[in-house]
């Protein structure tokens, strides 16, 4: 990963854990407050969010075990792992951007608005919220799977053992970073931007989304 990348660089500059899990999420863009909301408290918009969440974290699971597999079957593939990274692989094609579109153009504009009205944002010469991040991570996730997946197509090709191998581990790693940033992408949407969404957006402007 690039030291100039702007997500990470942001992430980084709020924190102090040198080492991020989505077990143990830092505060990533540390709101000053930010009250749990209980699922069934929270709008229908964001509740099929978060339902939409839950199946996206069940493909990257298991799209992650298929991964492990995978390295330790030496980059042999078998049916399950086919499987697992073709379910991944379709996910990011025909679910990902409708869910993603339904944030950005729904949700992200007068979250984004709220936000830095409450001071809930970098400071900088542009101030950046939560809203940015995700926004960037959505962009970030498709260009890794377009990679993973060109990766993956290109190794398979390469008659040379050594190639084909390196090919693949450049696959594999960049498999493991969209697990890895998806899932504390969504727990941050979970756990930090839809409560503040909660506390933030009244109910007629929810209505108005
Ligand atoms: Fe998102
Ligand atoms: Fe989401």
């Amino acid at each position: 990963m690039n030291i100039d990348d702007p997500i990470k660089r942001f992430v980084e500059k709020d924190t102090d854990v040198e080492e991020m899990s989505p077990m143990d999420p830092p505060e990533a863009f540390a709101p000053s407050t930010v009250e749990p909301v209980a699922y069934e408290d929270m709008h229908p918009i964001l509740q099929k969010l978060m339902d939409e969440h839950k199946v996206f974290v069940k493909v990257l699971d298991n799209f992650e075990s298929a991964l492990t597999e995978w390295k330790q079957n030496k980059w042999i593939f078998n049916d399950n792992i086919n499987k697992n990274f073709k379910e991944l692989f379709s996910f990011l094609d025909n679910n990902t951007p409708e869910h993603n579109k339904k944030e950005e153009k729904q949700l992200f504009p007068l979250l984004h608005k709220k936000l830095l009205e409450t001071g809930e944002h970098s400071t900088g010469d542009i101030p950046k919220t939560g809203v940015d991040i995700m926004e960037a991570e959505h962009i970030q996730v498709a260009q890794l799977g377009a990679l993973c997946l060109n990766f993956l197509g290109l190794g398979s090709r390469m008659q040379d053992k050594t190639s084909r191998e390196l090919t693949f581990e450049y696959a594999y790693s960049q498999g493991k970073e969209i697990v890895e940033i998806m899932r504390l992408h969504i727990y941050r949407e979970d756990e930090t931007l839809f409560p503040l969404a909660m506390k933030l957006i009244s109910k007629d402007e929810f209505e108005n989304l």
